[in-house]
């Protein structure tokens, strides 16, 4: 389904102006001394799935690999993604979830069971980065665990006991096992995903039968890890002060509301056996499917096209939510969006099932509109991973053999890591119009925020790759003094980092200027720009 462009806009809370405005500032009022819901660290969440070279090859390369790496992690990668601070890592899939045996891929590698994934490109899987290899990269780079357990050919029993292996105390003989493979301590599985796709995918499920399934994994595939718990109580249930794991069912692919009346229902009907503390959402940006769009040569049709594609995501968090708050008006449960980006045709001359393209500019600029529309669902949206993190759809960081490049979508992550844990402000502003023949899109995008750092954050997307946009802020509640920030742009709207030029799309200082406590600065076109203010 596809919003009218006035909904869109009403959905953004902008308001546009004539195009003869246009040339005017964009007038900016940033209420500093508002208030309102955290934007959630977990919104900034990474998937990385067995697919491709998004593990092998863009992760692990193994120990006696001449390329650099702690323990088989790529030290290049592990060192970039520090940078980001990622706060959680899907894994092991995706549709492989739904394949993947756990016990495949612990104990001496040399044992591990050769496998094929026969969800992406029929590819060996030789198992080598399995349970405490997952654990080690997200130690290695400073995150937590999303788990996503196999509903699909695997069992309650089956995940129950790789819950066993990963959480309980070394005196049992799961825990043993864990010990004896080297990690005596249990790991902490912060995030446990009942299913994936299961209207798909994930086995095909009615809402109905996904439901009577999930009751039966939410209620035994337990955290065993009792220090994350905060209790001595494996049953459940928790102290103050812990971190006890959250259970995600599945939710909604599309417009569609079955999977989430369902799953809502059945929770709002809960008991003290079973409970599940997330929903889960997927939506790409593709245009159409199969995805047809290039990641590399393309002009501005494709770009206006695709930038107004992406904005169907607020469609879909409007509906869903809406659902939800019939049976969960307190949004106790939060919208956990765990698959999204941009998914374009598949760089030629690589392999089939592999999901490898390039990142431009505007990707940067879709994933800056989707991390807009997230912080302003905030009080509902919680928790999202971008698909993928390494090699795979709309990734952070490229690899070939030992190369590296850093994506404009990467750039565009570590100018957020400001608004992690943020308090969202109030803003309001004249977005204005972009034009491309018959697409026509808001011109300009901006959220505000309060730092954890006690800092007054702005970030601001200029997506006409034409015209810069002057912008006029003013700041109520403090008298601002100082701007400093950066911007992401590009001269082509399909400006990529390659190999040989890997810095082609990369951040680099902007000024802004402060007069009487209103803040100026012109974004380039095609840009997104994040500024701090002093008071
Ligand atoms: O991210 C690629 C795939 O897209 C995932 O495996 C699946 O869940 C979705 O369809």
């Amino acid at each position: 389904m596809r919003m009218s462009f006035a909904t869109m806009l009403v959905a953004a809370a902008l308001t546009c102006t004539t195009a003869s405005a246009q040339q005017a500032s964009v007038k900016v009022t940033v209420a500093a001394n508002g208030t309102g819901p955290r934007i959630d660290r977990n919104i900034f969440g990474q998937f990385a799935e067995n697919l491709g070279t998004g593990i092998y090859e863009g992760v692990w390369v193994g120990e006696n690999s001449p390329i650099p790496n702690v323990r088989g992690m790529r030290t290049d990668v592990v060192t970039a993604l520090k940078a980001l601070k990622v706060p959680s890592v899907r894994w092991p899939g995706g549709c492989f979830a739904d394949e993947y045996h756990w016990r495949d891929g612990v104990g001496p590698r040399a044992k591990r069971a050769v496998t094929v994934n026969g969800s992406w490109g029929n590819a060996l899987e030789k198992n080598d980065f399995g349970t405490d290899e997952f654990f080690d990269f997200i130690r290695q780079i400073g995150s937590n665990a999303y788990i996503s357990v196999n509903m699909g050919s695997g069992s309650v029993k089956e995940a129950a006991d790789w819950m066993a292996y990963m959480t309980a105390d070394p005196r049992t003989t799961a825990g043993a096992e864990r010990a004896a493979n080297g990690h005596r301590e249990p790991y902490a599985v912060k995030f446990l995903g009942i299913g994936n796709e299961s209207w798909s995918c994930g086995g095909a499920y009615t809402p109905d039968y996904y439901v009577d399934e999930m009751k039966r994994y939410a209620r035994f595939v337990r955290n065993l890890n009792l220090k994350q718990n905060g209790t001595d109580n494996p049953a459940g249930g928790s102290v103050a002060g812990s971190d006890p794991m959250q259970r995600i069912a599945v939710g909604p692919g599309g417009p569609g509301t079955e999977y989430t009346e369902a799953v809502m229902r059945a929770w709002k009907g809960h008991d003290w056996a079973w409970n599940i503390e997330g929903l889960s959402m997927h939506n790409y940006t593709w245009v159409a499917w199969p995805p047809s769009y290039a990641s590399t040569g393309f002009g501005e049709r494709e770009y206006a096209t695709l930038v107004k594609d992406t904005l169907k995501m607020e469609d879909m968090i409007r509906i869903h939510s809406a659902v939800m708050d019939k049976y969960d008006p307190d949004k106790k449960v939060p919208l956990v969006i765990d698959e999204w980006g941009v998914w374009l045709k598949k760089l030629p001359g690589s392999r089939d099932g592999f999901l490898h393209q390039q990142n431009s500019i505007r990707d940067a600029i879709v994933a800056s509109i989707n991390l807009n529309m997230f912080t302003r669902h905030a009080d509902r949206v919680r928790m999202t991973a971008i698909a993928q993190m390494v090699n795979v759809l709309q990734a952070m960081i490229l690899t070939d053999g030992p190369k590296m490049v850093l994506t404009p979508t990467y750039h565009l992550f570590k100018m957020y890591v400001p608004f992690q844990d943020a308090t969202r402000l109030p803003i309001s502003f004249d977005a204005g119009t972009y034009r491309f023949g018959d697409v026509v899109l808001p011109r300009v995008d901006a959220i505000a925020a309060r730092g954890k750092d006690g800092k007054l954050w702005i970030a601001l997307t200029n997506v006409d790759p034409n015209q810069p946009a002057r912008i006029a802020a003013r700041i109520d509640g403090i008298r601002a003094r100082a701007a400093s920030g950066t911007v992401l742009t590009a001269d082509r709207v399909d400006a990529i980092n390659s190999y040989d030029a890997p810095d082609a799309v990369s951040p680099r200082p902007i000024s802004a200027r402060v007069d009487a406590g209103q803040v100026s600065v012109t974004l380039p076109p095609k840009s997104v720009t994040v500024l701090s203010i002093a008071g």
